[in-house]
């Protein structure tokens, strides 16, 4: 039996050469993400020309470096005579062998076509969101549904052009698969919302709409962010209009947050979400550094990571228990009137709305639901464009039991189909039911988690996630690491527990 060895194995001339091209790459590709992240931060409103250019032609240099014959024939060298590889070797070869193939599969004149469609959709969108006018972008998604099946076609796949989309953002995905797990969260949810509503029980969340001083909330933000492990010799955080984390290489992964003078918890949640993100690929073994292994597995996987902290660790009542007392001294007079209970209460009511980004824990996988059902649909031919609006106002009545009153607060409200990225709300969800099965092995591990939580320790949470998950960055697929951690593939019934629980204390059925 071979030994697993857990280093590159540079001893074998295929491999230093494959790690060569790798390094050149992925530095390469480390500097978009810093140009990235100062676009949307520090870079002065005139240097986007510049900026978009300089972004494009180093693109094109990773493209043209990266689709290389010499990788696909060493690659395929690798897969002949993979005898003397090792774990990392082989994941190397398995994650490039998918990206070489993604980008070398698709013809020239296909991707520019796409960049200039969705380029100009993405414009359409706007404007169709802004005049409320569902007819202004429909001609673009009349041509951007059949560009994205033309776009697996020639990628390949098996039963359904969907299951090629779904496998870019979450690999070895398909449409039965998550059609069964969407399908069990959907009805559970739907239940539990009934419950939730019959309770008659409404927290108080007056208080998280008072003034708070946005520099005090980003003061607030550095603290919690340093105390839950978030890692600032590693790090650095700062303010943009959307929450986002960037990961040049584990030790400068970079994350955001927003601040709304009257809504205090946007702050501290996107601060926790994007610290879990942060920390994620932190933890990334520096054994990875120069090669796409420092990254995450799949999309859902790294979402995973950051509501693990968002919803598990941030909104739950022993948390408060230690943070509320600290927020009273920076907040005194917003704080004065409300128990650790209340806020808890406050920061989980549930309370179904119109648009996903405000969704609560609960609703929120509906929105995600229906907006996978609907793309499924169109991809698969069983849907037309010019039916999208009914068909979402249709589900919004089933499943929240509430009717936008537009197209704006409707079924024009996310920018995702505009870029082309069908296949990709799915894994919001796919997070948050990871986070969930993740979360009970790593509380049957630690039966004390809320005790030490309320004393306002978390480092060994950080310490159990990084030896699980956080190191092995990419080397695991998502099906092999979730199986590792938790002993069975993605289960959604940890969720369904989870959240019955959670809410039945809150809202008093359990
Ligand atoms: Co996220």
């Amino acid at each position: 039996m071979t030994q697993i060895k857990s280093m590159f194995t540079t001893t074998d001339e295929r491999m230093r050469q494959l790690l060569e091209i790798e390094g050149t790459v992925t530095h390469l590709t480390s500097i978009l993400d810093v140009l990235f992240w100062d676009q949307r931060t520090y870079m002065p409103p005139r240097g986007i020309d510049g900026r978009s250019k300089a972004m494009a032609a180093l693109e094109g240099t990773c493209h043209e470096k990266f689709t290389n014959p010499k990788i696909g024939e060493l690659l395929s060298n690798l897969e002949n005579d993979p005898s003397d590889l090792s774990l990392y070797d082989m994941a190397l070869v398995r994650e490039m062998r998918r990206d070489y193939d993604r980008q070398t599969k698709l013809p020239n004149e296909f991707v520019i076509r796409r960049a200039e469609i969705t380029s100009m959709a993405g414009a359409a969108w706007e404007q169709a969101r802004e005049r409320n006018d569902f007819s202004l972008f429909a001609p673009y998604l009349e041509k951007i549904i059949p560009m994205k099946i033309e776009e697996a076609d020639y990628v390949g796949y098996e039963v359904s052009p969907y299951n090629a989309l779904l496998d870019e953002y979450e690999p070895g995905m398909t449409v039965d698969k998550l059609d069964h797990v969407l399908g069990n969260l959907r009805q559970s949810t739907i239940e539990l919302l009934k419950k939730i509503s019959a309770s008659g029980y409404r927290p108080r969340t007056d208080f998280l709409n008072r003034k708070y001083d946005p520099e005090l909330q980003i003061q607030l933000a550095h603290r919690i962010a340093e105390r839950i492990g978030y890692d600032f010799s590693a790090g650095h955080l700062t303010r943009s209009r959307h929450p986002f984390t960037v990961n040049p290489n584990p030790g400068d992964v970079r994350i955001t947050t927003r601040t709304y003078e009257n809504f205090l918890s946007a702050c501290i949640f996107s601060t926790i979400h994007e610290s879990g993100h942060g920390m994620h690929h932190q933890g990334a073994s520096m054994e990875l550094l120069g090669t796409r292994l420092i990254h995450s597995p799949s999309y859902g996987i790294g979402e995973s990571q950051s509501r693990l902290w968002e919803n598990y660790i941030g909104r739950s009542g022993v948390f408060w228990e230690f943070w509320l007392p600290e927020l009273q001294k920076v907040f005194p007079d917003q704080l004065k009137d409300v128990t650790p209970e209340e806020f808890t209460h406050g920061v989980n009511a549930v309370k179904p709305s119109l648009i996903r980004t405000e969704a609560d824990e609960i609703t929120y996988n509906l929105h995600v639901i229906l907006r996978h059902e609907i793309e499924r649909d169109l991809i698969e031919g069983n849907l037309s464009v010019n039916d999208i609006p009914r068909v979402w106002n249709k589900k919004m009545r089933e499943y929240l039991g509430i009717t936008p009153e537009n197209n704006r607060d409707g079924c024009l409200q996310d920018i995702h189909w505009s870029r082309g990225a069908f296949g990709y709300f799915a894994t919001y969800s796919l997070g948050n039911l990871y986070a969930a099965q993740i979360y009970a092995v790593l509380k049957k591990d630690h039966p004390d988690l809320e005790e030490r939580v309320a004393k306002g320790e978390f480092a060994f949470i950080k310490q159990w996630l990084t030896d699980k998950i956080y190191q092995h960055g990419k080397v695991y697929t998502s099906d092999e690491l979730i199986t590792r951690v938790t002993g069975e593939p993605l289960n959604p019934r940890h969720f369904v527990e989870y959240a019955t629980n959670k809410f039945g204390k809150i809202y008093g059925f359990q």
